[in-house]
């Protein structure tokens, strides 16, 4: 950027904190009437020199330039505003979001969640203005959850930082042109580290899942390090538990850790959370089953706000990215699963019963019954711009494919408890940090992101097949199509859409990335993905925003939107300084997409989306629109 641009910039941002002092003067608290300034999106893009020229008819917008500013950025013609943010109250009479980290662990139990993940979008069915977003809220950061900025201190702020993740459930209403929170709902709900949950499924009940305070082994509190999500087609909201390990820790510091503990990776102590030291739950040399009691999927009637949320143990537990639904040919549930860690593994759960269309709550039992698989892939043809080959599902069921006492297994609730354990057994193979899985909907070709592996070439993760390179650092994204496109079958051919990469650094493959990456598309670790109802396909940003190095030239991250027939891929969205992009959905009617903002200012220099001098960053969910009212994207 030239100092003409960044001085255009001041003053625009300027222009836009005073449209916010002014909607806050005029009483429009909830920050759902926030602009961020379409003369700011659009002159930025002008700046940029794109065109939007095309050989894609599905995208219609022009591609904008990678960027390192503190706000939101997208393409001439479109804008942005709040739609919830971190700490905004959700009933009527709430505690108000109190800036200074004093507020207490009850204020956040009755607030927006922090850190927005992946989120679903359930229109009301006899009004198409309303609608509930439900919404993971993934983690906290301490820097701002607290005024001293550091790690809990007390029983109260772990407490806090409990009531700050899970999952919150909104209302949400559309007003002329434009979506906004509905603060009051009787729909409006958090579910936290605390909430009471019921486990279900094969494992429940199992002598694992059992602790002091509860010897049934079917009742846990709490959901937390909720990522992404999925929709299922009766209505209910799938949210993933991922890095639950992360939250305990151990009283003794010479703590020995048993062959599944050490899998899933928890240790003694966390250089992140330290729960563990004020909330006995936590710590394992006391409760060495409460860590069972988490890494589940979980399910939520956001419909019901009284209704107890359900962990499905049948989908197998480990570092749940997200769960994409799917049908068999026959009417069965299929529901894809990564499990985020360098070389895990993706996952499909396949009903044993088909779905009732016709009455959505005789499904209320649907994923309890069924086979998990997980996935086995060739090494493929070698190509390195656009590698191909096949693949197989294995079945993780107890007594079959040696999984039994020769390998360890008792019970298929154990296969379910270790499934990571259980997938070794059976050699799936190693992936590049499994991130989203989405399905399309109009081919029903399956998408995932493979978001970085500093790890390939090493620690026994051979380079190949759909993990080309070794010490990834950018990602791709594979895909694959179920034979005869049939998501029951057992096998599937596998390509990579795109391998992602910096052709501004490197000349040509590998690091150069796949052809379809350019100076002015590339971007690095997709993370998030979605499609909209035209197959249009949007990839979320979680990577390196140095802006430098291996990374120079990408920017803040970003959302990008693909055509999945000719593989073109523009970058439509950027995001403001430090923060991720994740969680995205649609209107009904395609023309506002929900996006999630998440950790601006991670590491202190941001201001999103106030813009006020000293405001604290936090993260929001963003409603983006046309300004001439039609389809995003188109
Ligand atoms: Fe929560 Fe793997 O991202
Ligand atoms: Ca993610
Ligand atoms: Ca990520």
């Amino acid at each position: 950027m030239n100092l003409l641009e960044e001085n255009q910039a001041t003053d625009l941002e300027q222009m836009v904190g005073l449209t916010r002092r002014r909607f806050i003067g005029a009483g429009a608290l909830c920050g759902a009437a926030m602009f961020l300034g379409g003369n700011l999106l659009t002159r930025s893009a002008l700046a940029a020199g794109v065109s939007a020229a095309s050989n894609s008819p599905l995208l219609g917008f022009a591609s904008i330039a990678a960027s390192t500013r503190d706000t939101l950025t997208l393409p001439p013609g479109y804008t942005a505003s709040v739609l919830i943010s971190w700490g905004q109250p959700l009933h009527q009479d709430g505690p108000a979001f109190d800036p200074s980290g004093n507020g207490t662990a009850k204020a956040q139990e009755q607030q927006f969640g922090d850190n927005n993940d992946g989120m679903s979008l359930f229109a009301f069915p006899d009004d198409d203005t309303r609608a509930l977003l439900a919404i993971n809220n993934e983690y906290t950061n301490y820097r701002y959850l607290f005024a001293h900025g550091g790690m809990p201190q007390s029983a109260e702020e772990v407490h806090k930082a409990q009531a700050s993740e899970g999952v919150s459930v909104i209302e949400v209403k559309r007003q002329g042109d434009t979506w906004q929170f509905v603060q009051g709902s009787r729909y409006n709900r958090r579910i936290h580290g605390n909430t009471p949950i019921r486990l279900s499924g094969p494992a429940a009940g199992h002598d694992w899942l059992k602790t002091s305070a509860d010897t049934s082994g079917q009742h846990v509190l709490g959901t937390f390090q909720n990522c992404a999500n999925g929709m299922t087609p009766w209505g209910t909201y799938l949210t993933c538990e991922e890095n639950f390990t992360d939250c305990f820790g151990s009283s003794n510091p010479q703590q020995a850790f048993d062959a599944g503990q050490k899998r899933y990776g928890v240790v003694a102590a966390s250089k992140e959370i330290n729960w563990h030291q004020y909330d006995p739950r936590f710590d394992i040399a006391k409760h060495p089953n409460e860590l069972n009691r988490h890494g589940w999927v979980v399910e939520i009637d956001p419909f019901d706000p009284q209704s107890i949320p359900v962990k499905r143990t049948a989908l197998g537990r480990f570092k749940h990215e997200n769960a994409a639904l799917a049908q068999t040919r026959d009417g069965r549930a299929v529901v894809y699963m990564g499990d985020d860690e360098r070389g895990e593994f993706i996952y499909k759960f396949i009903s044993r019963d088909t779905i009732n269309h016709q009455d959505p709550k005789a499904n209320k039992d649907l994923l309890d019954h069924g086979t998990l698989y997980v996935a086995i892939f060739d090494a493929g043809d070698g190509n390195t711009d656009h590698p191909k080959g096949k693949g197989q599902w294995v079945e993780l069921s107890f007594g079959k494919n040696a999984i039994d006492a020769s390998s360890g297994f008792t019970s298929q609730a154990e296969v379910l408890i270790h499934a990571r354990l259980a997938a070794s057994v059976v050699k799936a193979t190693r992936m590049d940090r499994p991130e989203w899985i989405v399905v399309s909907p109009t081919d029903g070709q399956v998408y995932c992101t493979l978001t970085n592996n500093t790890k390939r070439g090493e620690d026994g993760q051979p380079v190949g097949g759909p993990n080309p390179r070794e010490n990834n650092l950018y990602g791709q994204i594979l895909r694959w199509k179920a034979n005869a496109d049939d998501h029951g079958a057992s096998d599937f051919t596998w390509d990579l859409f795109v391998v992602a990469g910096n052709p501004g650094v490197h000349a040509g493959s590998p690091k150069g990335g796949s052809s379809t990456i350019t100076p002015q598309n590339m971007f690095n670790s997709p993370d998030g993905l979605g499609f909209d109802q035209a197959g249009r396909l949007w990839i979320l940003t979680d990577g390196d925003y140095s802006n430098s190095g291996d990374f120079a030239g990408m920017g803040n991250n970003q959302m990008l939107c693909a055509d999945p027939n000719t593989g073109e891929i523009r970058r439509f969205m950027v995001g403001p300084v430090a923060c991720e992009v994740t969680g995205i959905s649609f209107s009904p009617d395609q023309k506002t997409l929900f996006v999630g903002i998440q950790h601006p200012g991670d590491t202190g220099d941001s201001t999103f989306p106030e813009h006020l001098p000293n405001a604290k960053p936090r993260s929001s969910v963003m409603a983006i629109r046309r300004e001439d009212g039609g389809i995003v994207g188109a």
